[in-house]
């Protein structure tokens, strides 16, 4: 299985070359569990920056795809477990689940990630409507997912969870020394993490959102957790699938948010430990169990001095000021 599988998987080869040149001329820092290179402004693991270079020109978008793009570590996993248990209802019985035998993050495909059923070649050949997911900022899809029509659905979470759970996976995928908190949170906080800066990578899509509000969809970790039932919903109408009458009083929404709550998911074997592990760009390993951590909101306080929270708090506040996106 996969994560941030964009921190993914099992490279095959890209039919087209990227200029290795310019990649290994481009900034570069260790300290995560990979190095990690700046590209376009955004921090990309090392090892999958030619494949995320060619996403902008070959990546073909279509009118009626559905995007699911997050910031790592927000709730990949169950953004893609609801959306693609709702838009697959009508084929999918609960008895016969593909999310019973695999991991969430299999059942979507990452753009640009090879191996994950990702790579570009493999989604010209999806049928439509393709559900796909990045976690590549805007700036590095084509200038055509704007303009096609296609949806965007946008996920992130406030920044110090996200941090935490940053930090905890990374030292769960990493198999050289671990990152101490205080190195992660130092990185973290001058932008560099994957996909980072996250203040950049959430801003794209919030304003994206902000422009086309009927094709791109915000929203946030905490409030799935807070009403799922609600973004079910709104979810379902969002993807042009919303629940019928029927399905209402048959109480499917509330089946969906069961069938893809936390304790259900990880709790399946496909999500155990053991449940599967694989090396992703021969850089890391991905155990399906990793993706399913606490699922808490507020788990910070568990982890981070006062003093970092503190500090974190200020660069949030900073970095969205006058946007109308808070934390
Ligand atoms: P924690 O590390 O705080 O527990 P991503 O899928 O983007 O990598 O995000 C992983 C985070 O989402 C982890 O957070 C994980 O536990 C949490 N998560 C995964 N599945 C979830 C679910 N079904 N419900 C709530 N949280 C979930």
């Amino acid at each position: 299985m996969a994560q941030d599988r964009s921190e993914s998987l099992n490279p095959l080869e890209a039919s087209r070359q990227p200029d290795e040149d310019l990649v290994a001329r481009l900034p570069t820092r260790e300290g995560w569990s990979t190095p990690l290179t700046l590209y376009d402004n955004c921090w990309l693991r090392s090892h999958m920056v030619s494949k995320f270079m060619l996403v902008r020109d070959d990546f073909k978008p279509r009118r009626d795809d559905i995007i699911l793009a997050t910031h790592p570590k927000s709730g990949t996993t169950w953004l893609k477990s609801l959306a693609f248990t709702i838009s697959s209802r009508s084929r999918c019985t609960f008895a016969d689940h593909p999310l019973l035998t695999s991991n969430p993050q299999r059942v979507v495909p990452f753009i640009g990630v090879p191996g994950t059923g990702g790579d570009l070649d493999h989604l010209d050949t999806l049928p439509s409507p393709r559900l796909l997911s990045t976690h590549l900022p805007l700036t590095l899809l084509p200038p055509t997912v704007s303009t096609v029509g296609c949806r965007v659905v946008y996920l992130c979470r406030e920044p110090k969870d996200a941090f935490v759970s940053r930090w905890h996976f990374d030292n769960k995928i990493g198999t050289g020394a671990p990152i101490s908190l205080e190195d992660a949170f130092d990185m973290f906080c001058q932008g560099c993490s994957p996909f980072g800066p996250f203040w950049d990578h959430h801003l794209q899509y919030w304003n994206e959102s902000l422009a086309r509000p009927q094709e791109v969809m915000f929203l946030r970790y905490e409030e799935i957790v807070s009403d799922p039932l609600k973004v079910v919903r709104n979810l379902a109408c969002f993807l042009g699938v919303p629940f019928t009458e029927e399905e209402e009083k048959s109480g499917l929404a509330e089946q969906i948010v069961r069938f893809c709550s936390f304790d259900s998911l990880r709790n399946l074997d496909a999500n155990k430990a053991g449940g599967g592990v694989e090396r992703a760009g021969g850089k890391i390993f991905l155990e399906a169990s990793s993706l399913f951590r606490k699922g808490k909101v507020g788990d910070w306080v568990n982890h981070m001095s006062k003093d970092m929270g503190e500090k974190m708090d200020l660069l949030v506040k900073d970095k969205f000021k006058g946007s109308g996106l808070e934390f």
